[in-house]
């Protein structure tokens, strides 16, 4: 009797948000890597952290484990999954074939932020590439995910650890407050520090297409091919669809990244402007939404023009610059919803390759 009163003390209390696995001592990591390990071999999912964004991982060899990712998420099951491997060995068993131009763009960007979409082996199960014969691949830099994927000695299948549509998490209390009780295990390895989810390229068309931009621009990418900035195509943003999928679905699967109408998107409404000052700018939104529009609920993102006369209550700095730009756009997002903003007016960003990946996002999270 006292053995189960002193068990029934400790069940987890159902009301109670899942507990985050701390990772900033060495033991504490070592700790997270072998928890996380254990409930991702049991077929589990895990929230993780990236140096991109916060991934929600399963055993991508395992499909019914993929299939949690799919359900937890609310994901629609023609959009493929990312698969994050460690080392060369592990990245060609998830394919059929490994071209010489993956060699040179690993060597170059692995471990990091690049994802090569190859011709997938029969050791993926299809659920991870949503029926279609591609897989994208990417060996991931932070350290945390390194260690994991060694540790347990198979690939992650990781999206972005978020509802579908939804902003992607750079903090691990961006993914805890969108995904809640769904997951049971979150791990906390600090902010990310690229901020915006990978460059996807495509190395099954000729020449390969940039599917999704990212920090890794097409300038960095045709050095690396042999090739001008200007042949590397951009998807344009209308999806791509594979014609004959294996699968029965009801779609084929997307060829190309967030091309869902909406994505990357924060809860209040998004709308990118250019502004000579903030006189201009007021203007504008008077013209726009009318004079009586609501300042109290309307957050300004700047980098350059910055509105500070006192006429917006709340304005949010963010680097003129792309990298450290990127790395701080989600958290500001995520911030201007959680103080309630209604609006969100960004300042338009330079448009030069190394701000693709930035005014992309943007772009898909303006409404
Ligand atoms: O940085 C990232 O890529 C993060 C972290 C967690 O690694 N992951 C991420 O996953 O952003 P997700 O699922 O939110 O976005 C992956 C995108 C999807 O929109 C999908 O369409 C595309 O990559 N993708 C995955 N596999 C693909 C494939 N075989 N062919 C074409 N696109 C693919
Ligand atoms: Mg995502």
């Amino acid at each position: 009797m006292e053995l189960l009163n002193s068990r029934f003390i400790f069940l987890p209390d159902p009301h109670k948000l899942p507990d985050v696995l701390s990772t900033h001592t060495p033991a504490l990591l070592d700790a997270a890597v072998h928890a996380a390990a254990a409930v991702l071999r049991a077929g589990d999912v895990v929230v993780v952290p990236t140096e991109t964004v916060y991934g929600l991982a399963a055993n991508a060899w395992d499909p019914r484990a993929v299939e949690k990712i799919y359900e937890i998420k609310g994901r629609p099951p023609h959009n493929p999954i990312i698969v994050h491997v460690v080392g060369r060995a592990l990245a060609e068993a998830c394919v059929s074939f490994w071209p010489e131009v993956a060699t040179r763009l690993a060597a170059e960007f692995w471990p990091g932020p690049l994802t090569l979409v190859l011709p997938k082996s029969d050791r993926v199960p299809s659920i991870v590439t949503a029926g279609g014969t591609t897989v994208g691949l990417r060996w991931p830099q932070h350290p945390f995910m390194q260690r994991l994927i060694r540790t347990c000695d198979f690939p992650l299948a990781a999206p972005s650890a978020n509802l579908s549509n939804q902003l992607s998490p750079t903090q691990v209390q961006h993914a805890r407050s969108s995904l809640g009780k769904r997951v049971r295990c979150y791990v906390d390895g600090g902010d990310c520090n690229v901020g915006i989810e990978s460059t996807v390229l495509d190395l099954t068309q000729s020449p390969p297409v940039v599917l999704r931009p990212g920090i890794i621009d097409t300038n960095r990418l045709a050095r690396i091919l042999g090739a001008q900035p200007e042949s590397l195509r951009t998807s344009t943003g209308s999806p791509i669809r594979e014609p004959n999928v294996g699968i029965a679905s009801s779609a084929s699967p997307l060829r190309s990244p967030g091309l869902l109408s909406r994505h990357y998107a924060p809860r209040a409404h998004l709308q990118v402007l250019s502004w000579r000052d903030e006189q201009d700018l007021l203007a504008q939104l008077s013209r726009r939404i009318g004079a009586g529009f609501n300042r109290e609920k309307t957050w300004i993102l700047a980098h350059s023009k910055i509105p500070l006369q006192g006429a917006f209550p709340h304005v949010m700095l963010i680097p003129d610059d792309p990298e450290a730009y990127a790395r701080a756009l989600y958290a500001q997002l995520h911030q201007a919803d959680t103080g309630g903003a209604e609006r969100i007016i960004v300042e338009a960003v330079p448009d030069t390759a190394e701000w693709a990946g930035v005014a992309d996002r943007l772009r898909r999270a303006a409404k």
